[in-house]
Formats: structure tokens, C-alpha cells, sequence
């Protein structure tokens, strides 16, 4: 490392902090939905802080947007980094931010160190990494690896009908048949991320090397049964749809908790019921499951038994059933020599490192398809994520970023 890069902490910091105050629900508390004037707003800022440093911006058709240090030779692959800004409803102030505002702040130092790299550095900002507005998570990332074609995001409505294409601002202009980029198109990707789980706060380190992401799946369940009059239906006349959803969470519960591999984790996080009210048998129900796993084979050994459970609690009850999948993708191997380059900055800088996996989903799992890819993690108290109270402590989040910045400027090089 020819000079060193200066983190400056104070800068860092007061942007993170800036960054929560837009937000759709009050402090501690950040919402920052895609597309909302929330979302709309934390774009124009952090065009403002890129355009303040001197770097370059663009907006791709899904509203990615990237910010340009450029490099010495514009022939060449530029190395990119980023994360996301969108937040999920009463989240906190680091998931996806640390990632962006520190990948701002590791492109400011190289340049204020007075370095050229010889690739340029893009610092992506990802269209909704998270799922809340439409329903699928990582649609920027997916869109740029080509896992989402422009039809499907086309056909993509919000719980109001409304579609991408009716939501983007003026400034994401141009045809979603332009986002996808060509495999090979950067030379190398690092995504820096707090942990959200509490094994490096917990064991009192400093920095995860991220060498596989989890494969995360989605699926919607429509159960339709027969509504009737809770006084005047007996109990042996009913086709609850409810239940039959009821019996399937368990299923999902079961089937993670009986897996083989220690890694299966299932999730049934949305329960819909019409018509929902106390007098009246659930006639339809709608869930969404959340299902994971580090190990692809045995994530769908498990929704297979999950899928026989509820045809057979389905079958008892005489309900149907309509599945569908939201996502069902596969896990990301996080490139070695990247996380040798990662883990060579972060022993210089002192800090300590473990291999880690990721079993949240990130932006990476779709850069992965696209370059070589490493994360880094940082830790988080207690490992509590999106919830307020997420918190990383600011010599962490300056630590990741010291880590990151080598890391990129390396690559670069
Ligand atoms: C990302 O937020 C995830 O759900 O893993
Ligand atoms: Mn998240
Ligand atoms: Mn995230």
C-alpha cells in the first residue's frame, strides 16, 4: 500500500447517522421503502455526497445507481464494491448503508490520499435488496446478472398494482433490457455488510470473511377451503383454510428442525386470512415461507417433505392449494483470492478475522454470477438486525472500511 488511506470516522458516521433521520417512521426506527419518497430522497443525497467528492454518477433503468472514481486505464475491468440503502419497515440505521457509505468513504480516501487506481472503483447503490415493496429481494443485483428478465420485473406489482416502470423516477431512464451486464464486466466485487448475527460480536472479533451465502428460497401459498358461520358450521362439516395453512407452518418449523444439515432454516413470515373476522371460517389464506440453506440438495429435500405435508394437510381438510415460487436461488461461493487480499489488509491493520458464512441473502450472491466476489463482515451488537435497536459499534464500522478501502485500491491496482 503505497500511502495510507485515512478513514475519517467523524464524516462517516454523521452520514449513517444522517442517512437514518429519512425515514418513513420515527427514530430509532428507519423505513426506507423502494421508491418512496423516503427511498427518492436518500438517492438525491447520496448523488449530492458522490457529486460534493468529485466522483461520477449514473442511474441504470431499475435504479441502480453507480458512483465512479476513475481509474488510470479506462481499458480495463474497474473493480466495484457496494451495498444497499433501502431499509425494511422498522429497521435500523446499518443494514445495507454500512456497505454504501462506507464504499463512499473508501472511495474518498484513495482520492484524497491523492492515489489514481488503475481500474476505476464503482461503489454500486442496489435497487431493493429488500423484498418489501414488491416481493422479491436483490432486484437491482438480480436484474444486473440477468436471474430476472425484463419481462418478469415488468410484470412486478406493489400490494397497489403499481409497477416498476410506474414507480422509477425520471433520472432511471431507459429500457430494463439495458440493466443486465455482461459476465466478466468488472474485475472483481467486495461487499462490506454488518454481520446480523452474533458470532463476531459475541466472540469479540473484528472482521468476517464471507466464504459461501446461504440460498435463500420464496414461496406463496393460496388455500382456498369453504367459509361459513362459525356458530352454525360443525366442526366435522368444516374446509378451514386457515388450518390447513396453520398445519403447513408447522410443516416448514419440522422440516427445517429435521434437516440434516445445521443450516436449514424456514421461516413463515406473512399470513393472510379472509374473510378475517371472529364469527366467520377462514375461506382463503395466503402465506409466504422464507427457506435457506447453505446446502442447496438438502434446502430442497426439505421443501419437498414440506410441500407432501401440505398436500396431505390439504387433502384431510379439503382445501386447495395453490403454490408458487417467489425465488428459488443458489448459494454463492465467495471467490478465495479476493478474501486472501481481504484477509492480508486486515491482518496489517490488526484486526482480527474468522471465515464466515452468510446466511442472509446480500447483493453479492448476484454479483457472484457476474465477477469474482468476497463480503465482508462486521459485527453487530448482539447480532440483532432489522429491527431499531441495530447497532455497530463505530470503531467496527471504521475498522470494515479500513479493510475495505486496502481491499479495493489492491484490486485496483
Ligand atoms: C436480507 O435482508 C435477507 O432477508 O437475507
Ligand atoms: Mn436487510
Ligand atoms: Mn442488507
Amino acid at each position: 500500500m503505497p500511502s495510507p488511506l485515512n478513514i475519517r470516522e467523524d464524516r462517516l458516521l454523521a452520514e449513517l447517522a444522517h442517512l437514518a433521520t429519512i425515514s418513513a417512521h420515527p427514530a430509532p426506527a428507519v423505513t426506507r421503502v423502494l421508491f418512496s419518497p423516503e427511498d427518492l430522497a436518500a438517492r438525491a443525497w447520496l448523488v449530492s455526497l458522490a457529486s460534493h467528492a468529485g466522483l461520477a454518477t449514473r442511474f441504470d433503468a431499475v435504479g441502480n445507481l453507480f458512483i465512479t472514481l476513475e481509474g488510470s486505464d479506462p481499458s480495463l475491468p474497474p473493480v466495484a464494491t457496494g451495498s444497499h440503502t433501502d431499509a425494511i419497515p422498522n429497521a435500523g440505521a446499518y443494514d445495507g448503508t454500512v456497505g454504501v457509505l462506507g464504499g463512499l468513504e473508501a472511495l474518498r480516501s484513495i482520492r484524497e490520499a491523492g492515489l489514481t487506481p488503475r481500474r476505476s472503483i464503482e461503489l454500486i447503490m442496489f435497487t431493493a435488496e429488500e423484498p418489501t415493496r414488491f416481493g422479491l429481494g436483490c432486484l437491482g443485483s438480480r436484474m444486473l446478472a440477468g436471474a430476472l428478465s425484463p419481462e418478469k420485473a415488468r410484470a412486478l406489482r406493489d400490494p397497489d398494482g403499481r409497477s416498476l416502470e410506474d414507480l422509477r423516477p425520471a433520472d432511471c431512464p431507459g429500457d430494463l433490457e439495458e440493466v443486465r451486464l455482461a459476465e466478466g464486466c468488472y474485475h472483481a466485487f467486495v461487499e462490506l455488510h454488518i454481520e446480523q448475527g452474533p458470532q463476531l460480536d459475541t466472540a469479540g472479533l473484528d472482521i468476517g470473511l464471507v466464504t459461501h451465502i446461504a440460498a435463500p428460497a420464496a414461496f406463496r401459498l393460496y388455500f382456498t377451503g369453504t367459509g361459513g358461520h362459525a356458530g352454525a358450521v360443525l366442526m366435522k362439516d368444516r374446509h378451514d383454510a386457515f388450518l390447513a395453512a396453520a398445519e403447513t407452518a408447522l410443516a416448514v418449523e419440522r422440516a427445517a428442525i429435521e434437516s440434516p444439515s445445521p443450516d436449514t432454516v424456514g421461516t413463515t413470515g406473512v399470513i393472510r386470512i379472509s374473510p378475517s373476522a371472529i364469527n366467520s371460517i377462514p375461506c382463503e389464506a395466503m402465506m409466504e415461507i422464507d427457506f435457506r440453506d447453505t446446502d442447496l440438495a438438502a434446502r430442497d429435500q426439505a421443501l419437498a417433505r414440506i410441500r407432501e405435508d401440505a398436500a396431505a394437510a390439504c387433502a384431510r381438510r379439503g382445501v386447495s392449494l395453490d403454490w408458487s415460487c417467489i425465488n428459488s436461488d443458489p448459494p454463492a461461493v465467495c471467490a478465495k483470492d479476493l478474501l486472501d487480499i481481504a484477509a492480508r489488509h486486515a491482518d496489517s491493520l490488526g484486526c482480527s478475522r474468522i471465515p464466515m458464512i452468510s446466511r442472509a441473502y446480500h447483493d453479492s450472491l448476484f454479483m457472484a454470477r457476474l465477477c469474482p466476489t468476497a463480503m465482508l463482515f462486521i459485527p453487530c451488537l448482539n447480532g440483532w438486525s432489522h429491527r431499531p435497536d441495530e447497532y455497530s459499534r463505530p470503531e467496527a464500522i471504521t475498522r470494515g472500511t479500513a479493510v475495505l478501502a486496502r481491499t479495493l485500491f489492491d484490486l485496483s491496482a
